[in-house]
């Protein structure tokens, strides 16, 4: 079949605005969006720019605007979008090239959580247990690949980009709620700020987003009470 890709364009250092270009690929219905636009960089525009690493879900480099909504381009399949689709970068971050946004304030916000093991007890000799529940407990947030199309589906994002955002509580929460972790406090109170948890509200946009099923929103309520009744 033959699909129409209306992407948009934006090249800071030498257009004054963002455009929409078409591009016409053959391709199946089991193909994805990165298939095709693999196709048009090889074939049809060597100048336009995205990024992909895995093609395969797992590292979540390849984040877009498709069809209106946030998705993989390596996941999102012609079978469910139709034969004429649209694709934009990810909201709320700066463009530097076409599909490519600037992905280092969604890090800062992610490192500003401290998204690691905190533990300053003498290490056992094989490894600090826990068990099954302890494990389940932070299981869903686990499963995050960074991929941002929470952060940037949430409106609270669009307007305020000193937001922390979905992501960077998602990853906070994954330590929040490890038995063997000591810092959850210390998490808490970075959330407990102005940029924290309490900008979120309740659209769900990130939990629809989510290209891993991750409850988002469910994992940012569970901090928010963690915060009001210090329920760790
Ligand atoms: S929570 Fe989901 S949407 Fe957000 S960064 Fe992680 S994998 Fe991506
Ligand atoms: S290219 Fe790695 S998640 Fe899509």
């Amino acid at each position: 079949m033959k699909v129409k890709l209306r992407i948009k364009r934006f090249n800071p250092q030498k257009d004054r605005k963002p455009y929409w270009q078409e591009f016409e690929v053959e391709a199946e219905k089991t193909d994805r969006v990165l298939d095709a636009l693999h196709q048009i960089r090889w074939y049809q525009d060597g100048t336009l720019g995205f990024r992909r690493s895995c093609a395969h879900g797992i590292c979540g480099s390849d984040a877009m605007l498709i069809n209106g909504k946030n998705r993989l381009a390596c996941k999102a399949l012609f079978a469910d979008l139709g034969d004429y689709v649209t694709v934009e970068p990810l909201r709320g971050l700066p463009v530097l090239k076409d599909l490519i946004v600037d992905m280092e304030p969604f890090f800062a916000a992610y490192r500003a959580v401290k998204p690691y093991l905190i533990n300053n007890d003498q290490p056992p000799l094989k490894e600090r247990l826990q068990s099954p529940e302890e494990r389940a407990r932070f299981d869903d947030t686990t499963k995050c690949i960074l991929c941002a199309a929470c952060t940037t589906s949430c409106p609270s994002f669009w307007v305020n980009r000193d937001y922390l955002g979905p992501a960077a509580i998602v990853n906070a929460h994954r330590f929040i709620f490890d038995s063997r972790d000591q810092a959850a406090e210390e998490r808490l109170d970075i959330l407990a700020s102005r940029d924290g948890v309490w900008r979120c509200r309740t659209i769900f946009n990130c939990t629809d987003a989510c290209p891993r099923g991750i409850q988002v929103t469910k994992a940012i309520e569970e901090v928010k009470r963690a915060i009001m009744y210090a329920k760790v």
